[in-house]
């Protein structure tokens, strides 16, 4: 298996290196990040062309070191945000997704050229979004214990996004995913929990150089039915054994009230 795997990829290499196929660099970038194409291994006195999907964006006369830039090809997308230096490499600063593609590095003098990059210019990530969708009760109050559980329907969703997926996480573990390669008004994705669980849920998006992560809040987004001071962060508990407290003051403070007006009543009367 590894065997072939690696014969193919040496038959590959070879080819490349015989016949002069391009090798393709593949190149990967967040939007607004700036990236330069290096040119290596060329002659000083070379002349160098830039191309990007077949069309001349820039050259450099690297003897007289004067390069030009074709503003207006390829609809005028790389405008003001194109430099090269001395060796011929190309700076793309600023980059937008529209600056993916292919780029293609050719010399007047020598064959080692033309080099292939693959630039991938990939959106900005959104840091996805959980909304419980429906919390459903169901009271199973026993003798001693009331115990409730409740379900929790999650939706964790993102919008404007391309070639990015989707997941849900329990700590480590993969539950779900969903992926999507072409531009998506939303992508939503849902997580059914009990409130039980104190395991840690993160929903996930990623493409292929980047991921956001956001956690599940599960107290906020999935209160429980009962009382059930044991699932929430220690806060919320010390509130609810306060408020629990004060309940109970006022309980006894109303009921000796009551005893004493009942007693002083009997009083009266007799
Ligand atoms: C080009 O070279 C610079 C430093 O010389 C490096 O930071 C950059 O990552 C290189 N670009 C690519 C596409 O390899
Ligand atoms: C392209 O724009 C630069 C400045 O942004 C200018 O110096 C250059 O002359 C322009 N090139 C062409 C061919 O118009
Ligand atoms: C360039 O990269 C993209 C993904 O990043 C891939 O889909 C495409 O096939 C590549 N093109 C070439 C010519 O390698
Ligand atoms: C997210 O990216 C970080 C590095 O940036 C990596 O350590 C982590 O494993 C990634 N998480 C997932 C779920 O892909």
């Amino acid at each position: 298996m590894i065997d072939t795997f690696l014969f193919f990829c040496l038959c590959s290499w070879n080819l490349a290196g015989v016949f002069g196929v391009d090798a393709v660099q593949s190149v990967s970038v967040t939007e607004g990040d700036s990236v330069s194409l290096n040119v290596t291994d060329v002659q000083t006195n070379d002349e160098i062309e830039w191309r990007f999907g077949g069309l001349l964006i820039a050259e450099i006369n690297r003897k007289n070191k004067k390069s030009t830039f074709y503003n207006d090809s390829a609809d005028g997308r790389f405008r003001d945000r194109l430099k090269l230096d001395q060796t011929g490499s190309l700076f793309i600063t600023n980059t937008r997704t529209t600056d993916s593609g292919l780029y293609k590095v050719s010399s007047s003098t020598r064959n080692t050229l033309p080099n292939t990059f693959n630039l991938s210019v990939y959106a900005h990530l959104p840091v996805p979004v959980i909304t419980r969708d429906f919390l459903h009760c169901s009271s199973s109050s026993s003798s001693s214990s009331s115990s409730s559980s409740s379900s929790c329907s999650l939706l964790c969703s993102v919008v404007n996004v391309c070639h990015v997926t989707l997941s849900w996480y329990k700590g480590n573990s993969l539950l779900s995913s969903i992926s999507v390669s072409d531009l998506s008004i939303s992508l939503s994705l849902p997580l059914e929990v009990e409130y039980q669980e104190k395991n840690s849920y993160s929903c996930v998006i990623n493409n292929l150089i980047r991921n956001q992560t956001r956690h599940l809040n599960i107290c906020q987004l999935c209160p429980p039915c009962a009382d059930c001071i044991c699932c929430c962060d220690t806060f919320e508990a010390v509130i609810r054994l306060v408020i629990a407290a004060v309940v109970e003051v006022a309980a006894v403070a109303v009921l000796v009230y009551d005893i004493r007006s009942t007693r002083s009543e009997q009083h009266g009367r007799d």
